[in-house]
């Protein structure tokens, strides 16, 4: 039985592994890389501090990410085909390092939260 989400640690672990996996795939890759250069460095303490906030209430996340992505989508496509290999990516993440409340909680707000930045995006088009 793996283990459910339950420490900064485990919220490490689940981000590591989720941008490990987004750096090297077709499809998402180049968006980080090479349209938004993201500074890993700046960018996975975010996500730490957003997957932490939203799963553990850490409260520490301060951001607009539906502003940022609808931005992003302005200069790279956005569409149905990328959000799915960010869930894809994303689901197979939680499932092979956790299991429990938590790590279904945080698959189904990832999926509300895409949907949401999906239907943003497409309205503003
Ligand atoms: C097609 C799917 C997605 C792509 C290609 C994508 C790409 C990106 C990129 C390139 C950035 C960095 C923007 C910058 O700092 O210049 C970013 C930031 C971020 N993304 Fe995504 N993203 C996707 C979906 C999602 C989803 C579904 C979520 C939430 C469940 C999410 C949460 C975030 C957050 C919290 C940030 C940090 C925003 C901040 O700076 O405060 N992303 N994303």
């Amino acid at each position: 039985m793996k283990p459910d989400i339950s420490s900064q640690e485990d919220i490490k672990l689940l981000v590591d592994t989720f941008y490990n996996k987004v750096q090297t795939n077709a499809t998402l890759g180049y968006i980080f890389n090479d349209v938004a250069k993201l500074n890993w460095d700046e960018h996975l303490p975010k996500m730490y501090s957003f997957w932490g906030s939203l799963l553990l209430q850490e409260h520490s996340y301060q951001g607009n990410p539906m502003q940022i992505h609808v931005e992003l989508s302005k200069i790279t496509t956005m569409s149905s085909v990328e959000f799915s290999e960010w869930i894809n990516l994303f689901y197979q993440t939680v499932d092979e390092l956790f299991e429990g409340e938590i790590a279904s909680e945080a698959k189904i707000r990832a999926a509300n939260i895409a949907r949401l930045m999906q239907h943003r995006i497409e309205i503003i088009k």
